[in-house]
């Protein structure tokens, strides 16, 4: 595929033009090779590596320095996606000055972006890395970092007082520069109306099918992980001939509006 490298410049223009984004986790360099090659626009370091590669029960013990070494393996194996590093539990809850020293240790590990989670007391730390020159995205709903304050993995946003919350903390994110947001396991209807909201990409998950782009967590759509699979993943490895072909039927799917499916995926 002949693809020139993604810019911020260019995915706004995507987003613009009503195409929806295609986002993967990616965790080393073979894999952002084919996600790359397979037309993938962003690559997420997600601090999902923690449970993923690492076996264990939540992202929260993923380090800085694991992200940033994690960071290198994907750089040197894209070309032209976009990376975005997940800033880990702990690595900016102090503050502005600790979240601009991470950020840039990731950034200088080969970051386009950094992703940070939550809402409201983030508003401030988000508009001290955009006015530095550094690219955000933020993470709104189900916030794994914060899994044991929301009481473990559910759906986020059901009652009117949390879907109101989310949709300011939203729209703050925004004003504060943040370049785009992943909403996490929420009601559809929910995500559609924030991201009809809002003047930057929501990158759903769990979120259905309103929102600009989706992601997954590669291990699970390629059928890798083991156990029981929330309901909005889908498995792209049944009756694929490859893992590229894979990730191809996946943007493909994604890019059609036909995955997610909001009767099979959506809540
Ligand atoms: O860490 C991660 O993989 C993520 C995605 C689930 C969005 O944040």
């Amino acid at each position: 595929m002949d693809r020139k490298p993604l810019t911020l410049h260019r995915l706004r223009e995507l987003h613009a033009a009503g195409e929806k984004l295609t986002m993967l986790t990616c965790y080393d360099a073979a894999f952002a090779q084919v996600l790359d090659a397979a037309g993938v626009e962003m690559l997420l370091i997600g601090d999902s590596l923690g449970m993923v590669l690492q076996g264990q029960p939540s992202t929260l013990p993923a380090t800085l320095e694991e992200m940033a070494y994690h960071t290198r393996c994907v750089a040197r194996g894209n070309r032209t996606a976009w990376v975005i590093a997940d800033l880990p539990f702990g690595s900016y809850h102090e503050g502005e000055a600790q979240a601009v020293r991470s950020a840039v240790a990731l950034m200088q590990a080969g970051a386009h972006m950094v992703k940070l989670e939550g809402g409201g007391w983030t508003a401030p730390l988000v508009r001290a890395l955009v006015d530095r020159g550094i690219p955000v995205c933020a993470h709104l709903g189900l916030t794994p970092q914060a899994v044991h304050a929301l009481g473990g993995w559910r759906v986020q946003g059901r009652s009117g007082e949390a879907a109101a919350t989310l949709k300011r903390h939203a729209r703050e994110l925004a004003e504060a520069g943040a370049a785009m947001v992943v909403l996490e396991l929420m009601p559809s209807e929910l995500a559609r109306e924030i991201t009809q909201a809002l003047p930057i990409p929501t990158i759903g998950i769990g979120a259905g099918p309103g929102c600009s782009g989706q992601v997954l967590v590669l291990h699970d759509m390629l059928d890798i992980t083991r156990g029981k699979k929330p309901r909005f993943v889908r498995n792209f490895m049944e009756g694929a001939p490859s893992v590229e072909a894979a990730v191809r039927d996946y943007v493909r799917e994604v890019k059609a509006g036909r995955f997610p499916d909001d009767a099979l995926h959506g809540y």
